[in-house]
């Protein structure tokens, strides 16, 4: 797909058809992945490729423990409105963790998330890829990482960067519009 449409055509998919994720699907979406830029070229990430549904459904807990966090802090009620059914629908989670301590230089100089950065653009490229697979895709990340990780097996050091669903997409998903990008020139203006 032509690269402009690819990066406007990608949605959030929240609803997915049962249709397994092939592994070659799954291999050339973590090798996008794996290209996108990392301080020092560290490449600080890791997949863990979520297909048991008991799994599945671990991660469905997790957002509906973290959703009723949201209830007890009084957060916003439109929060308890939103579903978790489609985390046990979809066919495939890839949880992208990253590793703190392989983010380039940046702590010596107060910038101590290069390896969330990295494994951010690795999400991003992903997506994209994904997208130009034909599968729909969402960047989930509605729990507290720390239940993710003991859910895992994640090593206590390593920090969660999402949960990223994938699969044929149900139906088409909303596109929710973008603002106008504001440039600002040479020095940041109110
Ligand atoms: C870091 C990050 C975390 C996100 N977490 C969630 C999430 O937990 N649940 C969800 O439904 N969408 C999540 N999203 C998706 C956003 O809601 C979505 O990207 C945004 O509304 C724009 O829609 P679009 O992706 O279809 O363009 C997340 C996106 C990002 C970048």
């Amino acid at each position: 797909m032509e690269f402009k449409i690819l990066v406007e055509t990608r949605r959030s998919c929240r609803a997915f058809t049962d249709t397994p994720v092939s592994q070659e699907e799954i291999e050339a979406i973590v090798r996008a992945g794996q290209w996108a830029p990392s301080p020092l070229n560290q490449q600080p990430f890791q997949f863990i490729a979520v297909t048991a549904p008991e799994v599945k459904a671990g991660i469905r807990q997790a957002g509906i423990s973290a959703r009723q966090a949201v209830a007890d802090q009084d957060g916003p009620g439109w929060a308890q409105k939103y579903g978790m059914d489609f985390l046990e629908s979809c066919p495939l989670i890839l949880v992208v963790v990253s590793d703190p301590a392989q983010g380039g230089l940046g702590a010596y100089f107060n910038q101590p998330h290069g390896a969330l950065q990295a494994a951010s653009a690795c999400i991003q490229n992903m997506m994209l890829m994904a997208e130009d697979l034909g599968l729909g895709s969402l960047w989930f990340t509605f729990f507290d990482p720390e239940e993710i990780k003991i859910l895992l097996d994640i090593p206590g050091d390593l920090e969660v960067a999402g949960a990223v669903l994938m699969g044929t997409p149900a139906g088409p998903a909303k596109a929710p519009p973008r603002r106008t990008p504001k440039v600002h020139e040479n020095r940041f203006t109110p």
